[in-house]
């Protein structure tokens, strides 16, 4: 049976005369958790973002729930039900929150070419009170906030 969700075959990529990855091979399969444990620099961060779009391996394969994945981009990725979650700061500046929330997401609250600012807020507002955050405002900048 393959039940495998992501998968990963001979993965290469160097920068420059680095090579960061050579010839991964990594299986997850449905239900697990893993930890990617390593040394600084020994490459968890880049094939991390390579799965998640950001960035492009320079050879090998990469299949979700057994098809081929080749993710153009973070957004492509998000497409998948792939995204990372970085211990850095993720957001985009000079947007508000709920544009934040919704980054790459805005075509639904799109009619007749105009972005209904408003739903889009509303929603945001229900994503926020739906893990318990009552106090960020959905229209304002990101930038208000603190880390
Ligand atoms: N954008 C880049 N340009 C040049 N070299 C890079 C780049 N990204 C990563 N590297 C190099 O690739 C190797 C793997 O780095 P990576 O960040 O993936 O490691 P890591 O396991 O996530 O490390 P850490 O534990 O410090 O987060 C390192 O030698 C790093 O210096
Ligand atoms: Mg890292």
């Amino acid at each position: 049976m393959n039940d495998s969700l992501c998968k990963t075959e001979k993965l290469c990529k160097s920068f420059g005369s680095t090579k960061a990855l050579s010839d991964v091979d990594v299986t997850i399969r449905k239900g697990e958790i893993h930890g990617l444990v390593g040394e600084n620099g020994s490459g968890k961060s880049t094939l991390s973002s390579i799965f998640a779009g950001i960035q492009k391996a320079d050879s090998g394969t990469m299949t979700l729930c057994g098809e081929p994945y080749r993710p153009a981009s973070t957004l492509g990725a998000m497409d998948s039900g792939v995204s990372m979650v970085v211990q850095e700061q993720g957001t985009i500046s000079g947007i508000t929150v709920a544009a934040n929330i919704f980054f790459g997401k805005e075509s639904q609250f799109v009619k007749n070419g105009v972005l209904n600012v408003k739903k889009l807020e509303r929603e945001a507002q229900k994503t926020l009170e739906s893990i318990g955050v009552t106090h960020i405002r959905p229209d304002i900048l990101i930038d208000k906030l603190s880390f």
